[in-house]
């Protein structure tokens, strides 16, 4: 029996729809602030982030503060009904602060220490920055606690970098030293010292990777990059200390990201660990729609795996906190958003779970960097604008979806997602520079179930596996014990595992593991891999599996059978007709091993079969042909589904049985036509659980 009780993760009940507010450049406009909230109002917005850069309109001198502009803001804002995000200005800091306390600012790898400018770029580390940043989330939170527009904190923005100066290499040296138990050959040990004299004989000589100094230790990078993140979630512990103290009712999030406008998970953080600190998730959302390298319904698919990844991070909804109603200033080519597009892009993130529909940035710069990013109000100030109109929609489309607010779905099917395994296989100085793509090949896998309206979500190694049916473990290249023995336990009450190549080879200090594959997972598989053969990028070989043959590229891991059953084979080279896809009966489950990186086609069939054997289906009784993805929100007595067209077509779908629309009214049966980027939001009320 499935639960489907509500988690608010904000006060609101209502969706939020609104984006970064940056008042601060207009404190000598009055008539564009006046006008803002008029307009703010007229796009049915809701909610602002504000402050987010402020500091020098905030604390414009040392010790001299400035609040009565944002009082007036935090007002304005709660005259119409609004609410407001504050942020606190970490993100960016004034000249005067890095000219009195040059520490704050960031020193590189290569040792260089950044001069003031930019944004991002202070010293996590630095204890002044750390008091400074304190000082002025407690002004903030003394301030604004208790004004009744106030819904949730923001802390800096989107963190993210590293910093190498000396106080860093300290509180690294600390944090190596509690990790190894202040005993120095433990930490040789991990790192493989002895191999080209690396053995350190006192800790003060370790320093972070450099490309003039160390950077092939990988014992060292992985360790680093766990170092990063514990770091920047210390620093984020210190911001919101006084935070936590005088508004402890005010949810906390920080914005994560997206890397690169490809769309794959954040990579330099490990969110898995800085989810855990955060009240809710949420992310900035900035995919390159229409692009010339893709179909629209491949970006789709990847906006899909991102949303179902941070939505899993804390199993309840999240928030979508930037993204652009219209084009960014960033990507190679800024291309605008087709007509509908906005609307379909903001509703597939809500039909994934985001509780709501957040901008960068209200009003377009007038100067900078960013005066030509998309925003609600251009420079023309109009509302007749075609972006301001589309952005009015969106609103009114999210004024008839708060029922959904606090509301998820359960999912059968879990693909398992792992930062420190990506870091290290990255590292790896083996397999193919270009071809590891550990995030792509789990979008792969992804791809299947998002085709066929199949919930996913998509986990990390520490969450439990016990709920699902199915678990899909592709390049999983760093294992410790304790996942083995987990997966091991999953497999034997009872579930299904597949699994790819390039997995458990290493363990947690990415050291490799002696004597073969770990004996569990040579239980579980019923087999052996015993030599990974890459390929350069023209090379090819091909997989027969159930009468069909399929096109392999990259890798291929020749198998040594055990007790598995072979289902498909190699047809060419030196491992011609041996296994390539096995399956494994192990105590109550099933274990699948994937040999190497085969055609999209291949991952369809494959997973049919599993699906039938499983009764994965669509959770939506809405029938579509490609392209058209249907997502589903279950709030406590209805589902609401998205069907949503990723094609520049007209596409027919059929509702099976009746649902009505939830911006019409409407009663809908049968085939119903859904213009090039159309979405229809359909509410059906559930008889059965
Ligand atoms: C060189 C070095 C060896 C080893 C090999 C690897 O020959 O002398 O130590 O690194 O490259 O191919
Ligand atoms: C990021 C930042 C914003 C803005 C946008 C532009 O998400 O957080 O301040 O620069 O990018 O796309």
């Amino acid at each position: 029996m499935k639960n489907h009780h509500k988690t608010y993760t904000t006060n609101a009940k209502f969706m939020l729809h609104g984006g970064d507010y940056n008042p601060d450049q207009w404190l000598d406009h009055p008539e564009i602030l006046a006008d803002d909230i008029k307009l703010m109002k007229l796009a049915h917005t809701n909610t602002f982030s504000v402050g987010i850069f402020a500091w020098s309109a905030l604390e414009p001198e040392e010790g001299k503060y400035h609040f009565e502009w944002l009082d007036d803001i935090f007002d304005d804002i709660h005259s119409i009904g609004g609410k407001v995000i504050l942020a606190t200005p970490s993100g960016a800091r004034p000249a005067w602060m890095s000219e009195k306390y040059p520490e704050v600012l960031r020193v590189n790898s290569s040792r260089v220490k950044q001069l003031h400018g930019g944004r991002h770029n202070h010293c996590f580390t630095a204890p002044v920055y750390r008091e400074k940043t304190q000082e002025m989330n407690r002004k903030l939170a003394e301030r604004y606690g208790s004004h009744p527009a106030l819904l949730m904190w923001h802390i800096s923005n989107e963190y993210g970098g590293e910093c190498h100066c000396d106080q860093c290499q300290i509180a690294f040296r600390q944090w190596i030293k509690n990790k190894y138990q202040n005993d120095l050959k433990s930490l040789n040990d991990a790192w493989w010292g002895p191999f080209w004299s690396h053995t350190y004989s006192d800790w003060s000589q370790v320093e972070s990777p450099s490309p003039i100094g160390e950077s092939m230790v990988h014992g060292l990078n992985l360790d680093w990059r766990r170092f990063v993140t514990d770091q920047t979630i210390s620093f984020y512990e210190n911001e919101i200390v006084p935070i936590r103290e005088l508004t402890p009712e005010v949810p906390i999030t920080t914005n994560f990201m997206a890397d690169t406008f490809d769309l794959i998970p954040f990579q330099s953080l490990d969110y898995s660990k800085f989810a855990k600190h955060v009240d809710v998730v949420s992310w900035d959302a900035y995919p390159a729609w229409h692009n010339d390298w893709e179909s629209t319904a491949n970006l789709a698919m990847k906006v899909g795996f991102i949303n179902d990844l941070y939505r899993s991070l804390k199993q309840q909804p999240f928030l979508l906190m930037e993204s652009t109603p219209s084009l960014v200033n960033w990507h190679s080519v800024n291309k605008a958003k087709r007509p509908g597009m906005h609307l379909l892009s903001s509703m597939q993130m809500v039909a994934h779970g985001s509780d709501s529909v957040m901008y960068f940035q209200w009003r377009k710069s007038r100067g900078s960097s960013e005066k030509f990013h998309g925003a609600v109000v251009d420079h023309d100030n109009s509302t007749n604008n075609r972006v301001f109109q589309e952005v009015a929609q969106v609103g009114k489309t999210l004024e008839n979806l708060s029922d959904i607010v606090g509301t998820n779905r359960p999912a059968d099917v879990a693909i398992l997602y792992d930062w420190e395994s990506n870091w290290a296989l990255n590292d790896a100085q083996g397999f193919g520079l270009d071809t590891k793509r550990y995030p792509q090949t789990l979008q792969q896998h992804y791809k299947v179930f998002w085709e066929k309206d199949i919930p996913v979500d998509v986990i990390t190694k520490e969450q439990d596996f016990s709920s699902y049916k199915l678990l899909i473990v592709p390049m999983l290249y760093l294992m410790s014990e304790e996942t083995i023995l987990r997966l091991k336990s999953f497999v034997a009450a009872g579930g299904t595992l597949v699994m790819t190549y390039i997995s458990g080879l290493v363990n947690e200090y990415d050291l490799t593991y002696l004597g073969g594959w770990h004996k569990d997972l040579q239980d579980i598989f019923g087999l052996k891999p015993v030599e990974t053969d890459t390929y350069y990028p023209k090379d090819r070989n091909y997989v027969e599996y159930k009468g069909r043959t399929y096109e392999l590229k990259d890798y291929a891991t020749i198998l040594e059978l055990n007790t598995a059953t072979v289902k498909g084979v190699y047809t060419a080279d030196f491992y011609a007709n041996t296994p390539a896809v096995t399956s494994h009966k192990y105590e109550e489950g099933k274990a699948y091993y994937i040999g190497g990186r085969l055609e999209d086609q291949f991952q369809r069939d494959f997973y049919e079969e599993i699906m039938k054997e499983l009764a994965l289906e669509s959770v939506s009784s809405v029938k579509h042909g490609e392209g058209v993805s249907v997502q589903v929100r279950n709030a406590p007595e209805s589902d609401f589904i998205f069907v949503m067209n990723f094609t520049e077509e007209n596409q027919v779908v059929t509702f099976e049985l009746p649902v009505t629309d939830k911006s019409t009214g409407e009663e809908l049966l049968g085939d119903v036509s859904l213009e090039k980027y159309e979405v229809r939001i359909v509410e059906k009320k559930r008889t059965t659980n």
